[in-house]
């Protein structure tokens, strides 16, 4: 029977969510985590299942409304065509949706990949950036950019709107050695956006001082990923959860996953993406990140220990 494949990884940001709202730096890379999408022949094709999410769905299903993943497929199929349409794409994987490790990027280029090779033709690099962009805006309106460049890139990415080129690649020393967790959010990433915009116009010249903070260790963790020097990252990722609570994105449970990552010996601990719940991202290697995910599932929270950028 005939068949395509396509995957892509999840993302975390390392540094810079929130401040690259504001024009600095921000730094993010792939997890050894993400999702994979098969292509195979359904007469009553395009359909879509992603079991893990318990969805199943037929974008040409008029009869009900259509919501954001039936657009964002819809869309997918469109960038890809002309092509078969007697197709049906399953996506599974453990990437959890919605807690800002970079799903609905890695769903738009996991889909692509295989609707790609469905037809026969791969896409080039630039092809694929501006199909997932286009599923990408379906799911966040106006992305940054950011998730689907790296979860299409891979690797480690410099970020920054309005400087040229807006995306650099960093070469890691060596792998980054991490524990990441998650639990449900309380909102959307653009609701924690606007509602830091409120506080950012109460008190604009605090905050700029803090988004310029935020901006210098983007660059001094770049620095240290450059050199290898995993304890100072470690370091910086703890200033930069300081800068985000002070942004107020931090919500109790973030807190708490990164307060439970430092007392099992991480070398430090941060929120990734927009927070408000969501993830949390600790450098810890071995023994150590071992000691670190067991801790956080003790107190019921999903982890995992890998590598970034591979
Ligand atoms: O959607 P998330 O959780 O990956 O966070 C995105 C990072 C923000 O800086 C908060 C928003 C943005 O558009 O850059």
């Amino acid at each position: 029977m005939r068949m395509a494949a396509g995957a892509a990884p999840g993302k975390v940001v390392l540094f810079g969510e929130h401040s690259v709202v504001y024009g600095r730096p921000a730094v993010a890379a792939t997890l050894g985590l993400g999702l994979g999408a098969v292509a195979e022949r359904d007469p009553d094709g395009p359909t879509l299942r992603v079991p893990a999410w318990g969805l199943e769905t037929h974008p040409k299903d008029g009869k009900r409304r259509l919501d954001a993943i039936d657009r964002a497929f819809a869309t997918a199929i469109e960038a890809a065509g002309p092509l078969d349409e007697r197709v049906g794409i399953t996506v599974d994987g453990e990437l959890p949706p919605g807690v800002g490790l970079g799903s609905s990027a890695a769903f738009a280029v996991s889909i692509l990949r295989a609707l790609a090779e469905w037809r026969g033709r791969p896409f080039s690099p630039a092809e694929l950036l501006a199909a997932a962009e286009k599923v990408e805006t379906v799911f966040h309106g106006t992305p940054s950019g950011l998730d689907h460049t790296v979860v299409a890139s891979g690797g480690c990415l410099r970020f920054q709107g309005g400087s040229e080129p807006p995306f650099k690649a960093i070469r890691l020393a060596q792998p980054v050695p991490v524990v990441v967790a998650w639990t449900a959010r309380e909102g959307s990433t653009k609701a924690a956006v606007a509602d830091l915009r409120v506080r950012v116009e109460a008190h604009p010249a605090v905050y700029e001082r803090l988004f310029d903070t935020m901006g210098d260790l983007a660059e001094a963790g770049i620095a240290a990923l450059e050199r290898g020097d995993h304890a100072e990252l470690g370091a910086l990722f703890d200033i930069a959860h300081g800068c985000l609570n002070a942004c107020g994105v931090s919500g109790p449970e973030n807190e708490q996953m990164v307060r439970i990552a430092r007392r099992a010996g991480a070398l430090g601990a941060k929120l990734t993406g927009a927070g408000w719940g969501g993830a949390m991202l600790a450098v810890a290697a071995g023994d150590v990140a071992e000691a670190v995910v067991t801790a956080l599932e003790e107190a019921g929270f999903e982890a995992f220990a890998t590598q970034l950028g591979c």
